[in-house]
């Protein structure tokens, strides 16, 4: 989810011979069955019980969501906290007049906070930047008016493709201040991925930056937008930050500098936010489904910051002193709730850092733990696994001790990285927030709070207002250690609207399957023990999560069939040690083409080359046929027992 290690070590380092991920759980025996809070954590924690209030969440939904929302700045109140008459169409907060602007920034310029650092910025060469709550504003509203000189309207939607720069934070808020959607594409997608998703979202403005850096070297980004631009047609204004200064090609009439264009009268600090509907678009999120296209999930203002603010406040226990590093890329849903608005609405100070986090040396983020007094660190399990293997003596080095909690999100986290984030990081003393939610929730659904007794693996505990089950076929809520489908039987503030311009796609994935009772489908099988704990297992659909990066297989084999070469292919998830998952796919080839190591190695390219490095396979099997359903469908399942070595289960829908 964008907190990419990259997996090589550093040239000039050895690796431990035994990475932990490996070793045997040896002290298991020992293993506590809950890991109970320090007494120092519940003592700070502002939410000192669960239950109670939980049960009032649960019995006054409304009440609760109201109370939440009362916290907060509103131009106009809400006439209704929820609005049910449309299901699955939901709606929160109706006749409110807010802004997300006005909690992010506006409202703090009125109090202490104002001069409160709200962003540290350190960028990979070890340039630092940073801006208090007024400076914030000030760069916000100058990218705000240079939007509008562009002839930026409320409505129209503005694409983002960006490294991980102040600019990007800024970017995103100018467009929610004057009323426009963003949509961030990952600075690590292709310029196919990007193109589509400009095309979807008919963005007529694209920001994007010459590069920045990552292990030491610029990364090009111009070029891939240059590239996506040539079939973007709905496109006639890029505006371009200068990170690296690299030589890039800008496009006459189109392509603008955004240091030119920051110096002219019209970048004013001064811009007013504007009153929008609870209900009007905040930004579009894509992300991979079952089908070949990505998804626009739309996210609104009203609902979307009260949840994001809400759950970020109660689960990190946020306090105004605290240093917050959520160590993902702005670009991904983490980013957006957990970077940008929920931290901002919280008036937070928060981390935002460039590069990689093992460059020059794998200590880089304990040396930024240490440097900044980070509280709170929150990142996905394959970072922690990433960082684990270069061993113990590199985080030993630093003074870790301003932390107080800790996260993990993006997949599920399994105990010895688990362990080993708690104790060698975490000092046995910080609790893991190990966060289970999606793109389409916006935000936490199932998490601890800081109060919680842990289990290592298991995401605990629903958030206050959310009733979770795991269920079989028929709704049927499955026993204690049982997998089954996980469900969520109620609507959330953060709840994705939609899918952009595809509301039927937004009923069938996620509302169909369970239709009678009216719950929303996840997608993810789980367990629940007999704590009541859940245990999510993975994705039961046609999602592959890499790295806790979510890829279609549909997005991969179409990818793979646009090759010349390649007549049909396949593509499955195998574990991974680092990655949790990694991307292994069966080809077969066309008639006068013939299996080698370089047609292979092509085949990975041509993957890496449509969607982005992380969906780059491992493995590229070619074989004969596929074992597919009558009706042509490939089962994927059969291909990964059989990789596997498992049951390949009931086959009775096999073609052969
Ligand atoms: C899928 C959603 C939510 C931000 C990043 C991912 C998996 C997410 C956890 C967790 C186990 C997790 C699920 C989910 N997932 N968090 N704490 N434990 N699995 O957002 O890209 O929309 O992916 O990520 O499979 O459905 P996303």
């Amino acid at each position: 989810m964008g907190n990419s290690v990259e997996l090589s070590a550093p040239k000039d380092l050895t690796l431990p011979a035994n990475p932990g991920f490996t070793q045997l759980e040896s002290n298991m025996a020992e293993e506590p069955k809950f890991y109970h809070p320090d007494p120092s954590v519940v003592e700070y924690a502002t939410v000192k019980e669960y239950d109670a209030l939980y049960q009032r969440s649960i019995t006054d939904r409304e009440g609760f969501w109201a109370e939440q929302a009362e916290a907060l700045d509103w131009y106009k109140k809400w006439d209704r906290v929820l609005d049910d008459s449309n299901k699955p169409f939901f709606k929160w907060f109706t006749g409110a007049k807010t802004n997300i602007v006005q909690n992010a920034i506006d409202r703090h310029l009125v109090t202490r906070n104002r001069n409160k650092l709200a962003i540290i910025w350190e960028g990979e060469p070890g340039d630092v930047h940073s801006y208090s709550y007024h400076a914030l504003n000030r760069e916000v509203s100058r990218f705000a008016n240079i939007l509008k000189a562009m002839g930026v309207k409320k409505g129209e939607i503005v694409t983002l493709y960006m490294p991980q720069l102040p600019e990007l934070v800024f970017g995103m808020l100018a467009c929610a201040k004057i009323g426009a959607a963003h949509s961030v594409v990952y600075g690590g997608f292709s310029a196919d991925a990007l193109r589509d998703r400009i095309n979807d979202a008919q963005s007529r403005v694209v920001i994007t930056a010459d590069g920045g850096y990552r292990r030491g070297k610029p990364v090009d980004l111009k070029s891939i937008a240059n590239e996506a631009l040539k079939h973007c047609p709905t496109v006639e204004v890029c505006i371009c930050v200068q990170r690296t200064g690299q030589p890039v090609y800008m496009e006459n009439d189109r392509d603008y500098w955004y240091h030119d264009l920051y110096k002219l009268p019209v970048a004013s600090p001064k811009c007013e936010t504007e009153p929008m509907d609870a209900e009007d678009m905040l930004f579009l999120l894509y992300t991979s489904g079952s089908t070949g296209k990505p998804k626009g999930l739309v996210h609104t203002h009203g609902g979307y910051q009260v949840y994001a603010s809400t759950t970020h406040k109660m689960v990190f226990d946020i306090k105004p002193e605290d240093r917050y590093w959520c160590a993902a890329d702005p670009g991904w849903i983490t980013g957006h709730s957990y970077i940008v608005y929920g931290p901002l609405i919280n008036g937070t100070t928060l981390i935002l850092y460039e590069g990689a986090p093992n460059h020059p040396y794998p200590n880089r983020w304990w040396s930024m733990i240490e440097k900044y007094g980070i509280n709170i660190l929150y990142t996905s399990p394959t970072a922690v696994r990433g960082l684990m293997r270069f061993g113990e003596s590199w985080p030993a080095k630093h003074d870790l001790s301003s932390l107080r909690l800790l996260g993990s999100v993006g997949e599920p986290i399994n105990p010895e990285a688990w362990r080993w984030y708690h104790r060698v990081i975490g000092g046995g003393r910080c609790p893991i927030m190990d966060t289970w939610w999606q793109t389409e929730t916006g935000g936490f659904m199932i998490t601890p709070l800081p109060i919680t007794p842990l289990k290592p693996g298991s995401a605990t505990k629903p958030f206050f207002g959310n009733e979770c089950a795991v269920v079989d076929d028929h709704g049927k809520e499955v026993g204690p250690g049982e997998e089954g489908s996980l469900v969520i039987k109620n609507p959330w503030p953060g709840m994705a609207r939609t899918v952009y311009k595809d509301p039927d796609r937004y009923q069938e994935t996620y509302w169909s399957r369970y239709a009678a009772q009216g719950w929303y489908t996840v997608g993810d099988s789980a367990k629940r023990d007999e704590d009541g704990y859940f245990w999510i297992i993975g994705r039961i659909d046609d999602v592959i999560k890499v790295s806790g990066y979510r890829l279609g297989t549909a997005e991969i084999e179409s990818a793979l069939v646009g090759h010349p070469a390649v007549s049909e292919a396949a593509a499955i998830a195998l574990p991974h040690e680092l990655k949790g998952n990694a991307i292994h796919c069966y080809v077969i080839l066309r008639a006068n083409q013939s299996p080698s190591e370089d047609l292979a190695e092509s085949l990975k390219n041509q993957v890496a080359d449509h969607l982005g490095k992380i969906a780059r396979p491992d493995g590229i099997v070619f074989v004969d046929s596929l074992p597919k359903t009558r009706s042509g469908k490939i089962m994927r399942r059969v291909l990964k027992a059989r990789a596997l070595g498992q049951d390949e289960g009931d086959l009775s829908t096999l073609e052969e």
